[in-house]
């Protein structure tokens, strides 16, 4: 199956008075169509600045350095910024973390989702305008009467669900969500997550979840991502990420949850993350990695396989192979 989104080599610094910041370092992965990848890990590590890399979203002092975002063969950072602008909602689409308090409180639901519309020169009479929306809030499970009213008359849960029904209304190939149900109780949190994955499944995009929440992570994804310091450290398959993680990072993470059951991450692994403005050589995490060695704080490691379709970037890798061989 040809990939929807090939990630290579990406990097993107904040270009502080300090220096830059590399909050995004040399990430690579693919996404096949219709898959649910999900990115986890800890307050600070680059997965919000990956959401907004994809999209060509990042501001100043943020910029993207080099790499390749391609989509459905098509390198996005190559685009003018017109096409690129084209592209956003109707191809690849962002449910960016806080969208749901970014709702323009002095617009109505109808307008909200108007505006993607027009915003694509699609030409609607006021009536199908009417039944496209109708159609799309039932589909994040929403009354029609919902398009009349205003963000701040909409629950939680239900700005989160409008947030979801925008991001789909152009049919993207690739939907992004960036911790979207963080701000929700636990209880709605589930209804929502089933909501995204059931209107995903009808429309077949791909989707790339952000989160912290493991357990919801579990229920979610098919394959799941681990950041560390800016860096990709760890990819594979939902269940082997959490039965066998191979890199001491994900390893700490899993020991650390009470159980998978809606446990948050972030109290987490012992140690502070490193000062991106001048992260340790070789291997990032080897400061608070309990097996590093030497060639940990001189090389850095490569993602590379550890089974099928799961790679690490962990010089441990190398190790076990050699001891095997
Ligand atoms: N505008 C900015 N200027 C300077 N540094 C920034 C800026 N925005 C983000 N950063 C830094 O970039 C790094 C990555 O931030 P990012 O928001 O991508 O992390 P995150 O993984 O999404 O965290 P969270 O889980 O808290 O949302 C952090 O160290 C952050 O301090
Ligand atoms: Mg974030």
């Amino acid at each position: 199956m040809q990939p929807i989104l090939e990630v290579r080599d990406l990097s993107t610094y904040y270009h502080t008075p300090r220096g830059p910041v590399k909050a995004v370092d040399e990430v690579s992965f693919t996404l096949h169509p219709g898959q649910r990848f999900g990115l986890i890990g800890e307050s600070g590590s680059g997965k919000s600045t990956i959401a907004l890399s994809l999209l060509r979203l990042i501001r100043p002092p943020g910029q993207i350095e080099s790499g390749s975002v391609r989509l459905d063969g098509v390198d996005l950072l190559s685009l003018s910024d017109e096409e690129m602008r084209q592209k956003r909602l109707a191809d690849i689409a962002l449910v960016s973390q806080g969208a749901m308090n970014s709702l323009n409180p002095v617009t109505r639901v109808r307008s909200l989702m108007e505006d993607g519309f027009r915003n694509h020169e699609i030409e609607l009479s006021s009536e199908e305008s009417e039944q496209r929306i109708a159609a799309l809030l039932g589909r994040v499970g929403l009354p029609p009467t919902v398009a009349n009213l205003y963000p701040h008359q909409l629950s939680g849960g239900m700005k989160q669900r409008v947030c979801i029904a925008i991001a789909i209304s152009l049919g993207p190939k690739v939907i992004i969500a960036d911790e979207p149900t963080s701000a929700l109780d636990v209880v709605v949190q589930r209804r929502v997550m089933q909501t995204l994955r059931r209107v995903q499944e009808d429309i077949g995009s791909a989707v790339i979840l952000i989160g912290h929440d493991m357990g919801l992570m579990a229920q979610f994804a098919d394959h799941v991502g681990v950041m560390y310091a800016g860096k990709l450290v760890e990819e594979g398959p939902v269940r082997q990420i959490f039965a066998q993680p191979q890199h001491p990072y994900t390893q700490l993470l899993m020991d650390s949850l009470p159980s998978l059951d809606s446990r948050d991450m972030s109290g987490g692994v012992a140690g502070q993350p490193p000062n991106l403005l001048a992260p340790p050589p070789g291997c990032v995490f080897h400061p608070r990695c309990p097996y590093a060695f030497d060639r940990c704080r001189v090389d850095v490691p490569k993602l590379q396989m550890a089974a099928p379709h799961h790679r690490a970037a962990c010089h441990l890798l190398d190790e076990k192979e050699k001891i095997a061989a």
